[in-house]
């Protein structure tokens, strides 16, 4: 599979790629510098940026507009931009510049905006996964202290789920109506399949496939829904952090990627780290849901 530079760029934690099959423009942040980025393959231009006074952690879609899990709370964003975000709910972890911020999410097929939080020392089990359900935060799961990886097979009967420092992915039966989960299981050890890196971002394809950004790793995998390892695809930096399908028929896969753990000898060997990656996609992927709110 051959990888490409979509756009240049020097993000220092590029994050949450998002595809807009209504509007063909593929949106994703730079968490540490709160930037939420806008961009149509097709124009051929530069994407669009708004600057948020606060780290940005992951969006999802929602009517007329993005949803945003800020270090401080889900707010709603205008499109176009208009700078002016709406708070919807407020993050019960952060407290005024400090805390745990938010971090990966993803909607189910409800539209309930599924996000967790980061433990700011990145170890100490404090982190939580929160789901936001006709505008109220209820936390799901506690002890973890990254959360990442979140993404539903396509009949929805699956919610898949990491904390990146376990090299573990999980999975728990969901049920889509009520939005409940039942027991999780160990689902994928990177552990046992010799694999490097922690498992950071995730998306599904249309055959249940789930691909894993491989942080620290540098590289892309693919799981069957068995948890079998089904493709490698060797990247050209240690640090990507989530994939999103987009374009044409959802057959290009978008790669972000991160520079905030290379030093300059680092950044001089991996020159496409920061930057958005593509490649074709060997399966096409799912509209992603619209969100509540
Ligand atoms: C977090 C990063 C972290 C990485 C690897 C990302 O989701 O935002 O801060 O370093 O996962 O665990
Ligand atoms: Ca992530």
């Amino acid at each position: 599979m051959h990888v490409e530079t979509a756009l240049e760029m020097t993000m220092s934690l590029g994050e949450s790629p998002l595809w807009s099959v209504e509007r063909q423009t593929l949106y994703w942040v730079d968490i540490n510098r709160g930037a939420i980025y806008a961009w149509r393959p097709e124009a051929a231009s530069r994407p669009d940026r708004l600057v948020l006074d606060e780290q940005v952690g992951c969006i999802a879609l929602c009517e007329g507009g993005l949803l945003a899990a800020t270090a401080s709370g889900i707010v709603r964003l205008r499109l176009p931009f208009d700078g002016r975000p709406e708070p919807l709910a407020a993050n019960p972890q952060w407290r005024a510049g400090s805390g745990n911020r938010f971090n990966d999410g993803h909607c189910d097929a409800a539209g309930r905006f599924w996000v967790g939080t980061l433990a700011a020392d990145e170890q100490s089990p404090s982190a939580a996964l929160y789901c936001v359900d006709r505008g109220e935060l209820v936390r799901r799961r506690s002890r973890i202290a990254i959360s990442n990886g979140l993404a539903f097979s396509p009949d929805g009967s699956w919610l898949y789920h990491t904390d990146s420092p376990t090299r573990c992915i999980l999975r728990y039966p969901f049920d889509v109506d009520s939005g409940t989960l039942g027991e999780g299981e160990a689902w994928v050890d990177l552990e046992a399949l010799g694999l490097p890196g922690v498992p950071d971002g995730a998306a599904v394809d249309r055959e249940g496939g789930y691909w894993s950004a491989l942080y620290g790793g540098g590289r892309l995998v693919r799981f069957s829904p068995a948890g079998e390892l089904l493709a490698s695809v060797e990247l050209p930096c240690p640090h990507p952090t989530m994939v999103a399908f987009g374009g044409p028929g959802l057959r290009t896969l978008y790669v972000t990627t991160a520079t905030q753990h290379l030093d300059a000898v680092g950044r001089r060997r991996w020159p496409a780290a920061g930057s958005l990656l593509s490649l074709a996609a060997p399966v096409a992927g799912l509209p992603e849901p619209v969100g509540q709110g």
